[in-house]
């Protein structure tokens, strides 16, 4: 099987950007250790504090921050941070020609039932004229992003990664600690029966977004003539992985329940990269109304509505934006 530094060479990858990309899994692969210690390492269940967007912080989100903190600190090839997991932006080297924003453990809440969680990430160039501390340099368009992805702490620790020649997955072999090349070139079905939505959350959203689930649900004798089948992970890493590996179509729409927050997930460290992976394998990645990867920041922690998936059912999703429009 192919190694993922061969995989990286034949798709043009720079060096530096190869080696930043390695040193970021040696963080990724010790957070996989910690992981399946779980309970006997008295790594699970939570801290006593808040991180910026006044979530709860658990054990396994301050040492996963930290390790990837340290290792990419170290490294030499980054200039600055952005994390889910602290307020500002961090200073790394001052020649490091890379960004990296990352959430490092996503879905953090479900590490104290056993299920699946992960690490997400996503790589820009470094300004010239950027001081280490300065947020603005981040505010770039997904479109600029040189590398995406993602490791699944799952039954087995999966990569998943693009650097713009199309998105690959690979499998932690823990026997020697090197990631193979097990799917290359993944392709979204375009058409799915199959949604992912926080039913929950149904009285809270925009009118289209009412509409549109309402007609999934009405099934095949409905106005989209099918039956269709609903998956919730609750961490995104693991809704986007099935869809990724089978189709389907995931949202986390802007809802009404607090009008500061634009929607759930955050563009830098989890919109931004699962619509690179999503779009280089043949998806689509919308807030509705516009593609994810053309918004421009406004700020490192900014969050945005989010649907993507299976290309004509995400459109389909669209449309009923623009009809309301
Ligand atoms: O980071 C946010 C996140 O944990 C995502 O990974 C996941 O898709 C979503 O929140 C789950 O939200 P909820 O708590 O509404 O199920």
């Amino acid at each position: 099987m192919k190694r993922l530094n061969s995989q990286l060479q034949e798709d043009g990858a720079p060096l530096e950007l190869i080696l930043l990309i390695r040193t970021l899994l040696a963080g990724c692969k010790e957070i996989s250790f910690r992981v399946g210690q779980g309970e006997l390492a008295g790594v699970l269940g939570s801290t006593l504090s808040d991180n910026v967007h006044g979530e709860r912080q658990k054990k396994l989100d301050v040492i996963s921050n930290q390790i990837i903190k340290d290792i990419l600190k170290e490294s030499g090839y980054v200039k600055a941070i952005s994390s889910e997991e602290e307020d500002d932006v961090v200073p790394c080297h001052p020649e490091g020609k890379y960004l990296v924003s990352f959430d490092p453990l996503d879905g953090s809440s479900n590490t104290d039932i056993n299920s699946l969680i992960g690490t997400i990430f996503s790589i820009l160039h470094a300004p010239q004229w950027m001081e280490p501390d300065d947020p603005s340099a981040f505010l770039q368009p997904g479109t600029q992003m040189v590398a995406a992805g993602y490791v699944l702490y799952g039954p087995s620790t999966m990569l998943v990664l693009t650097t713009g020649r199309g998105t690959h997955i690979y499998t932690l072999d823990k026997t020697h600690g090197g990631f193979l090349l097990t799917k290359d070139n993944v392709q979204v079905p375009e058409d799915t029966k199959e949604f992912a939505i926080n039913m929950s959350n149904q009285r809270h959203w925009e009118p289209p977004v009412q509409e549109y689930v309402s007609d999934l649900l009405a099934g095949e004798t409905g106005p989209r003539g099918k039956n269709y089948n609903m998956r919730w992970v609750a961490a995104m890493v693991g809704d986007i992985h099935r869809l990724l590996c089978r189709g389907g179509i995931f949202a986390y729409p802007y809802d009404n329940r607090d009008p500061k927050k634009a929607g759930k997930l955050r563009l830098l460290y989890e919109a931004n990269p699962m619509s690179f992976l999503m779009e280089q394998a043949g998806g689509m990645a919308s807030t509705g109304q516009k593609r994810i990867m053309e918004i421009m920041p406004k700020e490192i922690h900014q969050r945005v509505p989010v649907v993507m998936g299976s290309k004509n059912e995400v459109e389909a999703m669209v449309a009923y934006y623009d009809k309301a429009e």
